[in-house]
C-alpha cells in the first residue's frame, strides 16, 4: 500500500489504476482507525479492484470549542490497519494541501434541511464542513463508489443528498455500525473515556434497543418514549444532547403512520460527546 500526501500524486496513482481497467472505491476517514473503519475498507475491497482511503482531520467540520487539537493522530498504526483490510492507496494530505488558499474563502457545499437539527443543531457548520471536504475528496479521487459508516446516520444522509443533488456519478454504500461486545458503537472518541465511563457507555445502545423494542410492540407515543429514554440516560450518568425518533429517509420527526424509522442519540459522558442510532423498519418484522 502506497501513502501519498499530494493531490498530484493521488491523481497519478488513481489514473494508473484506471488505465489498468480497475474500478475505484473510496473510504474517507479522519484516522485513528478501528475495526469499524476496517469493515468499510473490506466492503470496498469486495466491490472494486482498487481501494483508496484518506486520512484527514478536517478543521472545517470542527467548531471552535471542539476536539480538533486533541483528535488522535496515529498514522503508522492506521497504515498497518489499512493494509490488512485490503487498501491499495492512502491519501494523507496536510491542511495546506487540502486548503491551499486558506479556509476563509473556501467555496462551501451546504445541504439544507438534512443538515439542520440533530447534530447540525448542536454543531453549527459541522455538516457544511463535512459536505465541503467530502466533495473535494470525491473530485480528487473520482471513485466509482464510496463507503461510509451508518453510525454517522445524519452524515450519510447528507452525503447521499449531495451526491444526488450535484449529479456526482458515485455509488454511496452505508455499512452497518460495528459494536464492541457490550453494544457500544466503535468510535475514535471512545478513547477519550476513562475506565468508569467506558463501563457506563453501553447504556447508550441499551436505551436505543429498549426504545426500538417498545416501538415494535406498538408504542407510538414518541414524546413519552423519548422522555423515558432521556431519563434512563441521565440516570446512567449521561447528559443527553438529543434523543429523537425520526423518519429514516427524510429525518423529519416520526409520525404515527411512519414505518421506516431511526432512533438517534447524542449524549455527553463527561466532556466526551458520543452518538449512536438504531434503524428499524416496521415492515421488515
Ligand atoms: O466520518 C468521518 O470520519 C468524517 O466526517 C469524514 C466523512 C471523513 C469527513 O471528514
Amino acid at each position: 500500500m502506497n501513502t501519498v500526501k499530494t493531490v498530484r500524486e493521488l491523481r497519478a496513482a488513481v489514473a494508473r489504476a484506471r488505465s489498468e481497467g480497475k474500478r475505484i472505491g473510496f473510504v474517507p476517514t479522519m484516522g485513528n482507525l478501528h475495526s469499524g473503519h476496517a469493515a468499510l475498507v473490506a466492503k470496498a475491497a469486495q466491490r472494486v479492484d482498487f481501494v483508496v482511503a484518506s486520512i484527514f482531520v478536517n478543521p472545517l467540520q470542527f467548531g471552535p470549542s471542539e476536539d480538533l487539537d486533541k483528535y488522535p493522530r496515529t498514522l503508522a498504526a492506521d497504515q498497518e490497519k489499512l493494509l490488512e483490510a485490503g487498501c491499495h492507496l492512502l491519501f494523507a494530505p496536510t491542511v495546506e494541501e487540502m486548503y491551499p488558499e486558506g479556509m476563509n474563502g473556501q467555496t462551501r457545499v451546504s445541504v439544507p434541511q438534512l443538515s439542520e437539527g440533530l447534530c447540525g443543531a448542536s454543531r453549527p457548520g459541522h455538516f457544511e464542513g463535512v459536505a465541503t471536504v467530502v466533495s473535494k475528496l470525491f473530485n480528487m479521487v473520482q471513485p466509482d463508489l464510496a463507503v461510509f459508516g451508518q453510525k454517522d446516520f445524519q452524515q450519510l444522509a447528507v452525503i447521499r443528498a449531495l451526491v444526488r443533488d450535484l449529479n456526482m456519478p458515485i455509488q454511496i454504500i452505508g455499512e452497518p455500525t460495528v459494536r464492541a461486545e457490550d453494544g457500544l458503537a466503535l468510535s475514535s472518541r471512545n478513547g477519550y473515556l476513562n475506565a468508569e465511563q467506558r463501563t457506563i457507555a453501553p447504556a447508550l445502545y441499551r436505551t436505543l434497543s429498549q426504545m426500538a423494542q417498545a416501538i415494535r410492540e406498538g408504542q407510538r407515543d414518541y414524546a413519552a418514549l423519548i422522555a423515558q429514554g432521556q431519563q434512563q440516560l441521565t440516570d446512567a450518568g449521561f447528559q443527553p444532547d438529543y434523543l429523537e425518533v425520526r423518519q429514516a429517509l427524510t429525518l423529519r420527526p416520526a409520525q404515527e403512520a411512519d414505518r421506516d424509522l431511526v432512533i438517534l442519540v447524542a449524549a455527553y459522558m463527561g466532556s466526551t460527546r458520543l452518538i449512536d442510532n438504531l434503524h428499524l423498519n416496521l415492515d421488515d418484522q
